[in-house]
């Protein structure tokens, strides 16, 4: 299997309306596979506009925000590409569309790295911060897993949060709870 990196990837269409949307980069190579699945404002945007940013962050609450209706993240502008980046962004990728494999389910666009840039020092591993991201999946897969299993493993999860959060993961996973409990109507 390759590696996959959890980033805020961000797009734009033709218009220059921004669109930020937690993916997972697939490595391949040098490059990087965006491959987001159908319908998607990503796949739309990539078609209309090959560039996109890939940002790096461990402010968990912008990947639970987007799950959670909260995708209205402060951007700024990249160096190189026409699609801006992340603003609290730890470091960021600029990447260009250089081929694109389509699929009706899932279509891959191979992206090559025009810029990478780094802007605050890596601070360390959190278990909160990890705890939150795994979270988040679960959330985006609340309609296609069993109750059981979200609930055993979200109560896992739970323990790295009472642990070792600060104040940013307590605020995700509060956001990611409700939407849990208003999903199964509790
Ligand atoms: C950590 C993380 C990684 C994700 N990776 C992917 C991915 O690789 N492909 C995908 O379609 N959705 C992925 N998702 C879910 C998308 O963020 C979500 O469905 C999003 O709305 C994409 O659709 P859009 O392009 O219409 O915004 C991921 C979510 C999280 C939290």
């Amino acid at each position: 299997m390759p590696m996959i990196r959890e980033t805020i990837v961000i797009t734009t269409d033709s218009e220059g309306r921004v669109h930020i949307a937690p993916i997972g980069l697939i490595a391949e190579d040098d490059d990087w596979i965006i491959a987001p699945f159908r319908p998607s404002t990503t796949v739309d945007n990539l078609m209309a506009v090959p560039f996109a940013t890939a940002s790096h962050t461990d402010d968990v609450r912008v990947f639970a925000g987007c799950l959670t209706g909260r995708r209205d993240w402060p951007t700024v502008v990249s160096e190189e590409v026409p699609v801006p980046r992340l603003a609290g962004a730890l470091a960021h990728a600029e990447l260009a569309v250089t081929g694109m494999t389509d699929d009706p389910q899932r279509p891959r666009f191979r992206c090559c790295v025009v810029r990478l840039t780094s802007h605050v020092p890596f601070q360390g591993f959190n278990r909160a911060k990890a705890a939150v991201l795994e979270a988040t999946i679960l959330v985006s897969r609340l309609k296609m897993l069993p109750r059981e299993r979200i609930e055993r493993e979200l109560n896992y999860l739970q323990s790295a949060v009472d642990k070792t959060a600060g104040p940013q993961e307590f605020e995700a996973w509060t956001w990611l709870m409700e939407k849990v409990r208003s999903h199964f109507g509790g």
